[in-house]
């Protein structure tokens, strides 16, 4: 089993998509391990995105970003990063896959709906940006008991 970050950026938060996004991922054998809503400060969304820092999308990124809030997502599964890449689809939606979400959420390749942690070693580094070891929680897929 392998964790992995998804986030539902602005657009796809202020066009109420969150639980159709967040169904198209569980139906896809993803458990939720965390979630949160927040808002990232221009600090924090310079230091996420430290790798594009210079490059021509960069500062309309942070903008966009830092516009509304986000929902933060841990999610497992087996070759979690990878499936979730496929799952969510190419950074332009004019690219993307048939059945992707950014096919189906993203208007274009800055408001592209998700983003999805696109190495095992990013996922690492990206999941404690929001989450504290404490806040992530296992849980085993089964029937539920009834509880007496
Ligand atoms: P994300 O998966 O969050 O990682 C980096 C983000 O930069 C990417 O999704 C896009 O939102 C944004 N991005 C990358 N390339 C472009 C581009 N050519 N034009 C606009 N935004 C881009």
């Amino acid at each position: 089993m392998e964790k992995t970050l998804l986030i539902i950026k602005p657009d796809a938060v202020c066009e109420n998509n969150t639980a159709d996004i967040l169904g198209i991922v569980t139906k896809e054998g993803f458990r939720i391990r965390a979630i949160k809503m927040t808002r990232f400060s221009s600090s924090q969304a310079s230091r996420f995105y430290a790798e594009h820092k210079g490059k021509p999308f960069y500062a309309p990124l942070i903008k966009f970003m830092t516009s509304n809030p986000v929902i933060a997502v841990v999610i497992e599964r087996k070759n979690a990063v990878k499936k979730l890449r496929e799952v969510v689809g190419k950074t332009n939606p004019a690219e993307a896959a048939i059945g992707t979400i950014r096919k189906k959420y993203a208007r274009d390749g800055r408001h592209n709906a998700v983003h999805a942690s696109d190495s095992l070693s990013s996922a690492k580094r990206e999941i404690p940006f929001f989450f504290k070891t404490s806040e992530i929680k296992d849980w085993k897929y089964k029937d539920y008991p009834v509880i007496k």
